[in-house]
């Protein structure tokens, strides 16, 4: 395998002595008020919390642990979570109810339509965000419009059109996808819900992060019924930076520096959560790519402005390589040892397992290894964002 990685370790992140970003957005209650929105859809159910006993014995680690959003409501990925709360919030503010107070009933839906009329709502996605948005859309009965970049995969369009979003093909990458989004929305009245944000576009994707704030919440309950300790580490995949950011934000709001060391892991052609951590002047950059990776959820040249403060402050490392890693822990995923489950995953979802097999059994990163502090007592969790959300790649890489 090669091992072709590039790190940053972050030391601002247990740097105590300068004034840091407030992480109050993600709250337990916050959480709380996340995870009883999604109970209200007849579909919701925790996701597994599975542990990799015997992976983690031939490793040398305590417990390996993986939060498998492939059951995620039946769409494959974690993202629903983010871009599902986001609309409910939405619709909460245009009414003037509480969160709390949105369900996808007959009722709601009714008031929807007679005060708010049929709403259009739309976003530039590679695939797994705009399928969330589609799906709750069609829930609470509004239209979405789902512009996807170029290079994206059929059959992620048309799980696209079979939630009943009309899918618009641009000849952008997803950033550039994003900037059309932005100038088209104002001419044709549709309401963007995207999973990143830029000036004057805040608030929602504060909302989005929020929403994945729940699965964090489902995390703490599964670790106490399950008898496990918590996590020593974290590896936790990085495209904008919204999930990663809404992690940092959660576990540091909860256990401060008692937080556990987190990793964000990015593709190297789209690594620019850890190109904009190598600047001390602390703001995010867009970095020039072209964001060639299979880790099409990831493939990302710019941070969520909004998620990036976060990250910048409490991250404690930013960790990018090739996609051989992804491929490598898809398979590790599919053909599990011992009694371990076996996990479907896509690339995106794989990508913090290939790293961590490098980490824990290849000596050219030694030097990693020892600064992550990786040893027998380490209680690794994982989180596989996607399943097979492209079949045909997916059975592509795992028959290989
Ligand atoms: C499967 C998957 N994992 C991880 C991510 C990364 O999330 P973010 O862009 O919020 O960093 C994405 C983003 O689309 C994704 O689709």
């Amino acid at each position: 395998m090669t091992t072709n990685i590039s790190y940053y370790i972050n030391l601002r992140a247990r740097d105590a002595t300068f004034e840091k970003f407030d992480v109050k957005n993600f709250s337990q209650e916050c959480s709380e008020i996340a995870r009883g929105f999604l109970r209200k859809f007849p579909e919701y159910q925790p996701t597994p919390l599975y542990s990799l006993k015997d992976l983690a014995k031939k490793l040398g680690v305590r417990d390996i642990l993986v939060k498998d959003e492939s059951y995620r409501f039946g769409l494959k990925a974690f993202k629903v979570t983010g871009s599902s709360f986001a609309l409910g919030k939405f619709i909460s503010e245009k009414l003037g109810i509480n969160i709390r107070d949105v369900s996808p009933s007959q009722n709601l839906l009714s008031t929807i339509r007679s005060r708010l009329g049929l709403l259009t709502f739309t976003t530039g996605t590679s695939g797994n965000h705009g399928t969330g948005l589609a799906w709750a859309a069609q829930k609470f009965g509004q239209r979405a419009v789902i512009y996807v970049p170029k290079g994206a995969a059929a059959g992620r369009k048309a799980k696209l059109e079979q939630l009943g979003a009309e899918v618009r093909q641009t000849e952008e990458n997803y950033d550039d996808t994003i900037d059309l989004v932005k100038k088209i929305a104002p001419q044709t009245g549709f309401q963007i819900i995207a999973d990143t944000g830029w000036e004057g576009y805040e608030i929602i994707p504060v909302w989005i992060m929020q929403g994945y704030t729940a699965i964090f919440n489902e995390v703490r309950d599964q670790l106490t019924e399950q008898g496990f300790d918590p996590p020593t580490h974290i590896f936790i995949q990085g495209g904008v930076g919204s999930f990663s950011g809404s992690a940092v934000g959660y576990y540091t709001n909860q256990l401060g520096q008692d937080r556990p060391k987190i990793a964000v892991v990015e593709p190297a052609p789209a690594a620019c959560l850890q190109e904009s951590a190598r600047h001390a002047d602390g703001r995010a950059r867009r970095i020039k790519s072209d964001l060639n990776t299979m880790m099409a959820g990831l493939a990302c040249a710019q941070p969520n402005p909004v998620a990036w403060p976060v990250l910048r402050d409490y991250a404690d490392f930013f960790i990018s390589c090739a996609d051989v890693f992804a491929e490598t822990g898809m398979r590790t995923f599919a053909y599990p040892i011992g009694d371990d489950p076996k996990i479907v995953s896509g690339a995106s979802g794989a990508v913090g397992l290939g790293l961590l097999l490098m980490l824990l059994e290849n000596d050219d990163y030694a030097d990693l290894k020892l600064r992550l502090g990786l040893n027998k007592n380490s209680r690794i969790l994982l989180f596989n964002t996607e399943g097979d959300t492209d079949p045909e790649h997916y059975h592509h890489i795992i028959q290989k």
